[in-house]
């Protein structure tokens, strides 16, 4: 089921062939949070994912990715509005839609993770972790960069 929703020159769509790859890429691979992110990867993430493309006359101008079973969890990332759209209400639109989508509802538990934009998740009822010593994580920030170690080549048997 694809979800479409309108408010005035803009459009906000799940449909996987609406996405523009490209233009998701050229923004992701120069944040803070994916710096670097390959355009492969970026593809692959995308058909994985349930994607909220935020769209103006000139194109895909926004998205938000969510990584989910549709059933119990889901996990909210590649939250993004280009700078030329920003502070017209469209981020929290796209926060709204995410958060009211038939698909997403009734879920346990979501995750987020921001460096400074609590704000604009916090209206949706999101908060701090509540047992943060109980939630463990692997983060590997540099890997788009230097691949997984396997990907590498062989530096000898003591490298
Ligand atoms: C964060 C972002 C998506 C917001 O998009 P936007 O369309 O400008 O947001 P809105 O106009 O809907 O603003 C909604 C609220 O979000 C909050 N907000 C917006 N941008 C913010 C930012 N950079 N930092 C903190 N809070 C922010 C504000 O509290 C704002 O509320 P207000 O109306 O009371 O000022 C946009 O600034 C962006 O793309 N930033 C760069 C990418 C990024 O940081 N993404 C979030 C990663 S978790």
């Amino acid at each position: 089921m694809i979800e479409r929703y309108d408010r005035g020159d803009y459009t906000i769509s799940t449909d996987p062939d609406r996405l523009d790859v490209c233009a998701v890429h050229r923004y992701l691979s120069a944040s803070y949070w994916a710096d670097g992110f390959p355009f492969a990867l970026v593809e692959r993430s995308l058909r994985h994912s349930l994607s909220f493309g935020l769209y103006a006359s000139e194109g895909q101008v926004g998205l938000a990715r969510v990584i989910t079973d549709e059933t119990t969890f889901a996990y909210l990332c590649d939250v993004y509005v280009l700078p030329e759209h920003r502070g017209r209400g469209l981020g929290r639109w796209m926060i709204e839609c995410v958060m009211g989508s038939p698909r997403l509802r009734g879920l346990r538990r979501w995750l987020l993770v921001t460096r400074n934009a609590q704000g604009l998740y916090q209206p949706m009822g999101s908060g701090p972790l509540s047992n943060p010593a109980g939630v463990m994580e692997i983060v590997r920030p540099d890997i788009y960069r230097t691949g997984e170690p396997r990907d590498r080549p062989e530096t000898g048997s003591d490298g």
